[in-house]
């Protein structure tokens, strides 16, 4: 019997929804398997504002470092749009990963064969099956350069600088080969090498690194190039490592091809095992608290967590084929439903996937 303590922040739009299904489905694994996991919520973004008058609560950290992991919803919405950008609940979703050390994001999107139908790509130009785990450096780039407003010569101007140095992209840059060296080897670094002198200094960076690992493959590729290629062809990527602004809007690109945003979960990490798990989708304020957003992507996340921070490889198995099962059954909510089928709630779809944890593999 182990105990585990998971720090749970629900966050604000559809998060305390979907966090809620993912904590269930960790009760009903821990009862199967014999853990126990302990949940301590915390406020953080929107709602941490309205109870406290700030989104970044200042225990934030310290409590989560007393814990295994994080199990994060979602933050912000149009009710705190109006906050001056350093007071918005999306820094406070900065601030937690850097001030955790959550350098390395993994989103991993694999493509079910059961909801192909949800895929916008022809099937004759997928070009193989789509699993490709997009691998995000979290912590620096444009989003923790220097930034701000000023006056210019014409007036207001704002800016936002782009920095990497040598250590971070290689620290991001072996978790990426390692990832590659445990899948199918072929690692694909993107930047805008053609433009940018950090994306120069990413390439020479990676370029020397690929010595160290042999067996993968490494390609380079411009980002527009990239965007392009996951539409042209998704099927050809195995691992694809990228800056933070880039990897941000590759990966909500990536998701769609897979059928639904709601189905794609993340991994933050930093050296050891503890790490953030979080769905890569927003707080979709538009269905907050209808009971219709898809669950999927924060389960998987939990299982993420299983897998990365507790070491609960089979447990995490056991959850990602549950999930496998419910879309098998053609279970679906309403993200992923062709028009006119029938649709599960959130809860509705958390609770089927509950049925089938602990089934006889299939
Ligand atoms: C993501 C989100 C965040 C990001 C926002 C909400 C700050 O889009 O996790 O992909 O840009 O990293
Ligand atoms: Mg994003």
């Amino acid at each position: 019997m182990a105990d585990f303590r998971i720090a749970v922040i629900p966050g604000d739009g559809i998060g305390p929804e979907i966090v809620e299904e993912a904590l269930k489905t960790l009760e009903k694994l821990g009862a199967a398997y014999g853990h126990r996991f302990s949940f301590t919520r915390l406020l953080m973004g929107g709602a941490a504002y309205d109870a406290t008058g700030t989104c970044f609560p200042e225990e934030t950290v310290p409590v989560c470092r007393q814990h295994d992991a994080v199990l994060l919803g979602a933050v912000g919405g149009p009710k705190w749009d109006a906050l001056p950008g350093p007071e918005r609940p999306e820094k406070a979703l900065l601030k937690i990963r850097s001030g955790l050390g959550l350098y390395a994001n993994l989103r991993p999107a694999i493509m079910h064969r059961a909801l192909a139908a949800s895929c916008p790509i022809k099937p004759e130009n997928m070009g193989g099956s789509m699993d490709v785990l997009i691998v995000r450096e979290l912590t620096g780039g444009i989003y923790f350069g220097e930034h701000g407003w000023r006056d210019g010569a014409f007036g207001p101007e704002a800016y936002d600088v782009e920095r990497y140095s040598e250590t971070e992209i290689r620290r991001i840059a072996h978790v990426a080969f390692k990832a590659a060296m445990s899948r199918k080897k072929v690692l694909t670094s993107v930047d805008k090498a053609n433009v940018l002198e950090t994306s120069r200094l990413w390439r020479r960076v990676v370029t020397e690194m690929s010595a160290d690992y042999p067996d993968v493959s490494l390609s380079h590729m411009y980002v527009d190039n990239a965007a392009m290629q996951l539409v042209y062809r998704p099927g050809q990527f195995d691992v694809i490592l990228t800056s933070n602004m880039f990897g941000d809007i590759l990966s909500d690109e990536a998701s769609m091809i897979t059928g639904s945003l709601g189905m794609l979960p993340s991994a933050s990490l930093s050296d050891g095992s503890f790490g953030l798990y979080e769905p890569s989708h927003g707080s979709a304020p538009d269905i907050a608290g209808k009971g219709i957003a898809n669950p999927i992507a924060t389960i998987l996340s939990a299982s993420m967590l299983l897998r990365y921070s507790l070491g609960l490889t089979e447990e995490a198995g056991a959850l990602d084929r549950a999930v496998t099962a419910v879309l098998n059954a053609g279970l679906r909510t309403a993200d992923i439903a062709g028009k006119g089928a029938a649709c599960l709630s959130t809860s509705q779809m958390g609770q089927a996937i509950r049925d089938r944890i602990g089934q006889p593999r299939a």
